[in-house]
């Protein structure tokens, strides 16, 4: 194992332990058995490894971020539970979602209380910097509600442009990279220098990973993916991909794009035939393939990847450091 995969390896059983103890009570049993597992269910932990690392290249200790690594962990599975129901989603992690294995009331209460626990856990922190570390907290959850807001507005938008895009993913998905990276500079006493230079590397690397994430929603396998291949196209998701798609796409093949556009007067789309939707997703996979959109998706990817890469110049050589190029790179190497 590299250097990089066992630090990785080391850093999220410490953040998975630390998540475990944040939940000890076990009723009300319709509450705290969804909880517990929203939270041992997995996922990539990204952005409290980013934290921890961002705090390590500034020449932080990591002990000093971890609650607010774990606190970042919790908001972001509030996101996704409430973003499963928003999106129709059966599944995440390779399970189902919390709505589907009980019911939405679940669901919804059960990202209420993970706001609650994400701050409980944040201001645990010892640091001079508490109080900056929790507004910077703050205004990311209320981008990522923005964001979430123009993603739902959206896809009954016929004109939406690639900018309302860039900006509609840098606050759904974007911000809150951007805040870990950023809150890991501040609690490790990084320079206003190297602050910003570490928040722009979130920026970019975050705004990369919601393109591919995008992509990834077509080209995935699903297993590993761990969530329904073809979900944004079901849902007429204003993607990265349908946008370009619709943009360089002519005649029958534009009006099929046309069609995936979500109409709210349209039956469900979950209820729909599963064969007629999987016909429908591997006619737009081809769309997207023959009209060069999954290449320009791979090229914008790599782009901003190298641009946040750029950002860490900034940063003293240190392994920390390397840690980040490395992480950038299992980002732009991931296939779920
Ligand atoms: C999923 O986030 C939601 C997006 C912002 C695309 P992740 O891909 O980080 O999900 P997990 O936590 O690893 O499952
Ligand atoms: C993720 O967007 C945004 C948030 C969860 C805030 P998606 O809706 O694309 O995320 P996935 O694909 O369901 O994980
Ligand atoms: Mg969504
Ligand atoms: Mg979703
Ligand atoms: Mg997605």
């Amino acid at each position: 194992m590299t250097h990089f995969k066992k630090k990785y390896h080391t850093y999220k059983t410490l953040i998975e332990r630390r998540l475990a103890h944040c939940v000890t009570k076990s009723e009300p049993v319709s509450l705290y058995a969804p909880l517990k597992y929203i939270l041992s269910g997995g996922g990539k932990r990204i952005r409290p490894m980013l934290i921890l690392l961002s705090c390590e290249a500034v020449g932080g200790k990591v002990r000093d971020a971890l609650h607010a690594a774990v606190a970042i962990e919790i908001v972001h599975n509030f996101t996704l539970v409430h973003d499963d129901i928003m999106d129709n989603a059966a599944s995440r992690r390779g399970r189902p979602t919390i709505h589907i294995k009980w019911d939405e009331n679940v669901a919804i209460l059960v990202g209420d209380e993970l706001v609650a626990l994400a701050y409980r856990e944040l201001l645990k922190t010892q640091s001079p910097v508490i109080a900056r570390v929790v507004e910077i907290f703050t205004e990311g959850v209320v981008e990522v509600c923005e964001g979430q807001a123009y993603d739902k507005e959206f896809e009954t938008q016929k004109n939406v442009s690639l900018n309302d895009y860039l900006l509609m993913i840098g606050k759904k998905t974007g911000k809150l990279v951007a805040v870990a990276s950023e809150i890991g500079a501040v609690i490790g006493g990084g320079t206003a220098a190297e602050i910003r230079a570490l928040k722009s590397y979130g920026t970019l690397l975050g705004r990369a990973f919601q393109i591919q994430d995008d992509l990834l929603d077509v080209v995935a396998d699903e297993k590993e993916f761990g969530k329904a291949i073809g979900g944004d196209i079901v849902e007429g998701k204003k993607t990265f991909l349908l946008i370009e798609a619709l943009r360089r796409a002519r005649g029958a093949d534009k009006k099929l794009l046309h069609s995936i556009i979500a109409n709210h007067d349209a039956p469900p789309k979950a209820d729909e035939p599963e064969a007629q939707n999987a016909a429908r997703i591997g006619d737009v996979r081809e769309i997207y393939h023959r009209y060069g959109v999954i290449e320009e998706a791979r090229r914008l990817i790599t782009r901003d990847t190298v641009r946040a890469n750029r950002c860490l110049q900034a940063l003293k050589p240190s392994s920390a450091r390397a840690m980040l190029y490395s992480f950038s790179e299992m980002l732009l190497n991931r296939n779920y």
